[in-house]
């Protein structure tokens, strides 16, 4: 049986910190608020009109393949996770592809929409791809341009501070080392509260919230024709539907309950406990939920790896970023027990526990 194991690791961060001094610039907040609730100090902005979701996965995407030791046409397979696409469709992945210079039409590329725990559910395929002798080397991609849509009015106050721009990458690789890469993986979901973290315009949805069927919502839609119509209208821009949605303290409620529970179950199934984890990468939502999370568990404050106070919340590049980073610090060495965890909308959850 073939085992996955993580053979390069990469990251970009574009250049440009924006503190919570100027976000106090352009909206009703205050740095004092944004560290006290979220611990985020600055995060990164792409440079506008040149940087996308994909430039930045290229570069995170080299530097995995370079420190895996693997040419990029030996690259078999491309998953990238994305809730800030470059375009409706295509996906990133064939973007990705194409910016890579990879010109073997033998690579597939699959895009997922799993939000913050896109890089679990990525990392899972490709384990399983890996697992089943299909692939060799499978480049896994998480990778937001936040940026470029987000409200910078007060009103958007409440989620835009919360997040910020970068790419993380990996090449997963058949090992055939017993006890090396991936020993568990597991996914979660729960539709019932969709929309409490969402972003709903553009969408097909036409009014009809799936959670409110009965109750249609009127966006102004021409209900009088036919055919179809744009995805979009006046009334949902002047909304602000067309930014990210949140109900913070359900979303915090939920995740402080559903990490530890994954967590749990990684470690079961490979028979080990919390002491046996050498580093705990959470998907950095809110530096309150990893530290909670951290006492729940009993784990050290060694044992638990944060960046969120330098990068913000990067929902899909957040734990590859922070996988990278910890192990660029020396804080993940050969051998170690990594456990990877993330929760975010849908709600989707998952963690994976690997030998590294
Ligand atoms: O990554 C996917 C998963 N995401 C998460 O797990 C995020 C989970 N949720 C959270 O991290 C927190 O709920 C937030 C950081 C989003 C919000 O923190 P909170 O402590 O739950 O604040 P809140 O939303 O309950 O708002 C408290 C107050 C409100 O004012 P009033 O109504 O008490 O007067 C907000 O209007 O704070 C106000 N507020 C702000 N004030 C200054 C909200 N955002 C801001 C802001 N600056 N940026």
């Amino acid at each position: 049986m073939y085992q996955s194991k993580i053979a390069g690791l990469g990251k970009y961060l574009p250049e440009r910190i924006v503190t919570n001094k100027d976000l106090e610039q352009v909206m009703d907040t205050s740095d004092e608020w944004i560290q006290e609730r979220t611990g985020i100090r600055e995060r990164r902005y792409a440079e506008k009109h040149k940087e996308t979701t994909t430039s930045m996965a290229t570069q995170a995407s080299l530097q995995a393949i370079e420190r895996a030791g693997i040419d990029k046409e030996e690259v078999d397979f491309i998953i990238f996770a994305t809730l800030s696409p470059d375009y409706y469709f295509p996906g990133c992945g064939v973007l990705l592809q194409r910016e890579l210079g990879i010109t073997r039409t033998e690579v597939g590329a699959l895009d997922i929409r799993n939000q913050c725990s896109g890089f679990l559910y990525a990392l899972s395929i490709a384990d399983q791809y890996i697992k089943s002798g299909m692939y060799k080397n499978i480049l896994v991609v998480g990778s937001e341009m936040h940026s470029m849509g987000l409200d910078f009015s007060t009103r958007g106050r409440g989620v835009t501070v919360i997040f910020g721009d970068g790419a993380g990458a990996a090449v997963v690789q058949r090992s055939e080392v017993n006890g090396q890469g991936i020993l568990s993986s597991r996914l979660h979901s729960d539709g019932t509260y969709a929309e409490k973290l969402s972003f709903i315009a553009p969408g097909s949805h036409g009014g009809y919230h799936n959670d409110k069927l009965d109750q249609p919502i009127d966006y102004g839609f021409d209900t009088d024709s036919p055919y179809g119509e744009i995805f979009i209208t006046q009334k949902m821009l002047d909304e602000g539907l067309h930014y990210p949605h949140m109900e913070g303290q359900f979303v915090f409620k939920l995740a402080v309950t559903k990490f530890p529970e994954v967590i749990n179950e990684v470690l079961e199934d490979a028979g080990l406990q919390t002491s046996d984890i050498d580093m705990l990468i959470p998907h950095q939502a809110n530096l309150r939920i990893a530290s909670f999370v951290q006492k729940r568990l009993g784990l050290s404050e060694d044992q638990v790896f944060n960046n969120i106070q330098k990068y913000g919340n990067t929902t899909a590049a957040s734990v590859p970023i922070a996988f990278c980073e910890a192990w660029e610090a020396g804080k993940i060495k050969a051998g170690d027990l990594v456990c990877l965890a993330a929760f975010g909308s849908g709600f989707t959850w998952g963690a994976a526990l690997l030998r590294f």
